[in-house]
C-alpha cells in the first residue's frame, strides 16, 4: 500500500514537472530577424532596430551582407521591434516584428533591402508578402 502511494506520488511529480516544462516552451518562442543587403554594388545599408526595452545600435551592411538578431516573443505579450533602414535610395522606419502580425507568419523573418524598398518574407516563402517602399 505504501509502495503504491509513493509510486503514485512519483508519477504525479513527473507529470507536473513535464507540464511545467511544456508551459515554458509554449509561452515564448525564439524569433530570428534577418536583413540582407540586396542593393547594387558599392551601396551600404544601415539598420537601427529598437524595441520598448532594447536599442540594438546601428549596423552597416556592405553589399550582400546580412545582419540578424534573436529574441523571445512572449505568446501573451505585445512584442514590437521597429527598425530604421537607411540607403542611398531612400530611408524609412518600419515595424519589422510585431506579435500580432508575425506570430503565425515567421520564426525566421527575412527582410531584403532593395533599391525600391524593404521586402518581408513569410516563413519558407520564396516571394515577399510585405512591401515597404521608400516614402
Ligand atoms: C560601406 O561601409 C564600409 C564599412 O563601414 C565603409 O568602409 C565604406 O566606405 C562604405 N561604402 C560606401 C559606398 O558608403
Amino acid at each position: 500500500m505504501i509502495y503504491k502511494t509513493s509510486l503514485m506520488i512519483l508519477f504525479l511529480a513527473l507529470f507536473l514537472s513535464m507540464a511545467g516544462a511544456d508551459t515554458g516552451v509554449v509561452l515564448r518562442r525564439l524569433i530570428e530577424v534577418d536583413f540582407v543587403n540586396k542593393l547594387p554594388p558599392n551601396h551600404n545599408v544601415s539598420v537601427h532596430c529598437k524595441s520598448k526595452d532594447d536599442d540594438l545600435e546601428i549596423h552597416v551592411l556592405g553589399p550582400h551582407q546580412g545582419y540578424g538578431f534573436q529574441f523571445y516573443d512572449s505568446l501573451l505579450g505585445n512584442t514590437l521591434f521597429f527598425c530604421g533602414v537607411t540607403t542611398d535610395f531612400g530611408h524609412g522606419v518600419y515595424d519589422i516584428y510585431t506579435h500580432r502580425r508575425d506570430a503565425d507568419r515567421c520564426t525566421k523573418c527575412l527582410w531584403e533591402v532593395t533599391q525600391v524598398g524593404v521586402y518581408g518574407f513569410r516563413k519558407d516563402s520564396g516571394s515577399p508578402d510585405i512591401y515597404f517602399r521608400w516614402a
